[in-house]
């Protein structure tokens, strides 16, 4: 959706929607004549002579060809030539076609978006008919409110998830990321997270997924909750201007949620194919790389996508984000982790040797980190955890010592406790999807400990 006017013309399938609700596809004469042309075509881009006065950095322009009107992304601005990338790959763009500049991408987010799966255009996918639009549209590329105006983070929330409800619990508008390699339980654990009582609303952005695992994760994790939730999805086989747009406009949606007063969960799976997007569409259009590959617009596009989250100014909700991070071969210091765990307040490590041992969800306590915890714990609850930590240290760090049959009873009584109680501690953090969320993380492990040493369980763990 768009201010402007474009010429008159036949729509392709993909951007029917959108244009017909925007009802601005009529003919505007005067709008080619501040149109530019295309001079040059490349895989990925293209460039156009004419339309450099006229645009500027992340606007969007509309091109109309024999099969429709296409749309694509200011991403260089020269004296002569602006660079755009295309957002369908493979549309049919031929020298000399006229190009016209569109401004930002808009969309008009309403309540009737809710229960719907939409793609990064804002158009339905999910095969329910046509979205009823907001009476507001948004720019997706909007930014963050002035951070004077916005109000405190302070209000503790129980995700039902015990591992992160005990050692690292989180805050209403709070932003969280979640680091891990790949296949150790990232979408898992964000699904079980999704399903927190402490929401009004949940969007939901899926960024380069697997088109098989989308259904999955949209049904299963939503199911009866799907009519407070929005997902909006990019699949891998997309094209990384789509991939780019599906947090941003998922984000939009939040805020406009967030603006009526809601407090919204935002989860982003995964922002660092958020960040490959980025680096495709830089690539394409001759950004030098910096780090590993990735241009130096990555780094401003994460703060800037990121800071929009969090609490609204007074008299509005929330937007609480908990984003996963891929961290390549499992190098959790690489470019994109290391510049996403600097923005956020608070990560969570999950290990593959955890996974390994069945421990799932495979959160790791200790190098997990909330830096809002203390407003979630109450004073005794923080002591508490900060015992409980000190037992898990102490139980990891003579791991080996125990093995090799270096462990006498008696020696050292912190240690006799720990390996009495971070088994229990370990099988209370265990968690399927499959299982309710926990009411009071607390009280799961407190009653653990107790039947253990009443004997009534098992101490299991290793
Ligand atoms: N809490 C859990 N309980 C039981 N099994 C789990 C749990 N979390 C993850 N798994 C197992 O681990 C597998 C991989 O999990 P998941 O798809 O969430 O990983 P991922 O980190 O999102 O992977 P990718 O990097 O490919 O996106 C799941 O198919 C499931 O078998
Ligand atoms: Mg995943």
């Amino acid at each position: 959706m768009f201010e402007d006017r474009l010429p008159d013309g036949a729509l392709s399938p993909k951007l029917s929607h959108m244009a017909v609700l925007a009802g601005q596809y009529a003919v505007a004469e005067n709008a080619v004549a501040h149109g530019g042309h295309v001079r040059t075509i490349a895989a990925g881009h293209y460039t156009v002579a004419g339309l450099s006065r006229q645009v500027r950095l992340g606007d969007f322009v509309a091109h109309r060809s024999q099969t429709g009107v296409h749309l694509g992304e200011v991403v260089r601005v020269e004296p002569e030539l602006t660079y755009v990338c295309p957002i369908e790959p493979g549309e049919p763009i031929g020298i000399q076609d006229t190009i016209i500049r569109k401004g930002a991408f808009r969309i008009a987010p309403s309540d009737g978006w809710c229960g719907r799966t939409i793609n990064s255009l804002g158009e339905p996918i999910d095969g329910l008919g046509p979205l009823a639009m907001g009476l507001e549209s948004r720019a997706i590329s909007n930014t963050a409110p002035p951070s004077m105006t916005r109000k405190r983070v302070d209000t503790g929330f129980k995700t039902g998830v015990r591992a992160i409800d005990i050692f690292s619990p989180l805050c209403l508008g709070q932003r969280l990321g979640i680091f891990a390699g790949s296949g150790v339980g990232k979408s898992t654990l964000l699904s079980m997270l999704a399903r927190a009582d402490a929401f009004d609303k949940v969007v939901i952005a899926l960024v380069g997924e697997r088109g098989r695992e989308v259904r999955e994760f949209i049904e299963d994790t939503l199911g009866t909750d799907m009519q407070k939730s929005v997902a909006v999805v990019a699949t891998s086989d997309e094209s990384p201007m789509l991939r780019k747009m599906a947090p941003l406009s998922a984000m939009t949606i939040a805020e406009h949620f967030r603006d009526q007063g809601d407090n919204v969960l935002l989860i982003v799976d995964s922002v660092t194919r958020f960040a490959h997007a980025i680096r495709e569409v830089a690539t394409a259009s001759g950004e030098p790389p910096i780090a590993r590959g990735y241009p130096a617009s990555v780094f401003t596009e994460l703060p800037r996508l990121l800071e929009r989250a969090g609490p609204g100014p007074e008299g509005t909700g929330t937007i609480t984000a908990i984003i996963s991070i891929l961290v390549d071969g499992d190098n959790h210091n690489d470019p994109i982790a290391d510049s996403t765990r600097g923005i956020l307040d608070g990560h969570i490590v999950l290990q593959r040797s955890l996974a390994e041992e069945g421990r799932y969800p495979p959160i790791d306590p200790l190098a997990s980190i909330s830096r809002l915890a203390r407003k979630a714990w109450t004073p005794d609850q923080e002591k508490l955890v900060s015992r409980l930590k000190a037992l898990v240290h102490r139980y990891e760090e003579t791991r080996d010592l125990r093995l090799i049959g270096g462990y006498r009873q008696g020696a050292d009584a912190d240690l006799d406790i720990a390996v009495r109680q971070v088994p229990i501690i370990y099988e209370i953090l265990k968690q399927t999807p499959g299982e309710r969320p926990s009411a009071d993380a607390f009280t799961d492990l407190a009653t653990a400990l107790k039947n253990a040493s009443a004997g009534m369980v098992p101490a299991k763990g290793r």
